[in-house]
């Protein structure tokens, strides 16, 4: 249990069977279909944020906002705006400044490494948070982010970001889509990389389990988060 205020944190998904989110590549793979791809989306609207790090943007450029009209104008309806915050943990400020992330409602967390420079640079298309020495202090994010307002968190990877949220015990639910297919490839990202776990490896809860499309959508709670 985390011993300070912070949203509900959830991570989101997709992966090959293998457990692979994307190729060695390190380009985008469609892992999920339509059906999957509007349950992200309903997943997204539901939420205060949207975070990813900055791997996923230099590697996928993902504009993070609500795709499906009737659901951004039941938003607005709410008193909401149209999209949920859109959040990148980039400790270098490397989000390139035409990054479709970028504009009004979006964030970007800094460290005190950025080149100031580059960060002055994205100043003029975004909100910047200075948060941490070296790289992103995830629990010090995502208290100011409680403070803003934010309830509700979702993590749209990658895995090296996965692996730190975890890692600190910030994330209460995971929901994966497992495809049919293959990715291989010892490189290839995984659902969790970074610095892994050698002891003390989290546990899950299975909360539910559904047959989705031509695969299967899993949804677990983490134990002690
Ligand atoms: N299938 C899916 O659902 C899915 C979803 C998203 C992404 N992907 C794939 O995942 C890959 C990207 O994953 P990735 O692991 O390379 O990148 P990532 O997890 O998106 O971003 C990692 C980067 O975030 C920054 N960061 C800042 N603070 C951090 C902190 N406290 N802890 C960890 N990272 C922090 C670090 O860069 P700095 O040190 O420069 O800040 C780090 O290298 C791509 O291939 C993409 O296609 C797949």
């Amino acid at each position: 249990m985390s011993l300070f205020k912070r949203p509900f944190v959830f991570i989101n998904s997709a992966m090959s069977a293998d457990g692979k989110i994307s190729s060695v590549e390190r380009k985008q793979v469609h892992i999920s279909g339509k059906a999957d791809l509007s349950r992200v989306d309903a997943l997204r609207a539901k939420s205060d944020a949207v975070m990813v790090g900055v791997g996923t943007v230099l590697a996928d450029d993902p504009g993070l906002r609500v795709k499906s009209e009737p659901l951004r104008n039941a938003r607005i309806k709410a008193g909401k705006p149209e999209n949920p915050l859109r959040v990148v943990a980039d400790s270098l400020a490397r989000t390139p400044p035409t990054s479709k992330v970028l504009g009004q409602g979006s964030l970007i967390a800094i460290s005190a490494a950025a080149p100031e420079d580059r960060v002055a640079s994205l100043s003029q298309r975004t909100e910047t948070l200075l948060c941490g020495e070296k790289t992103v202090d995830l629990p010090e994010l995502l208290a100011t982010l409680h403070d803003k307002g934010v309830r509700r968190l979702m993590v749209e990877g990658g895995a090296t970001l996965n692996c730190s949220l975890i890692k600190a015990g910030l994330v209460d639910e995971i929901y994966v889509y497992v495809g049919a297919l293959l990715i291989g490839g010892k490189d290839a990202p995984t659902l969790v990389d970074g610095v892994g776990f050698t002891s003390g490896f989290p546990r899950l809860k299975l909360i539910s389990l559904e047959p989705l499309e031509s695969g299967v959508l899993m949804r677990w709670a983490v134990a002690g988060a």
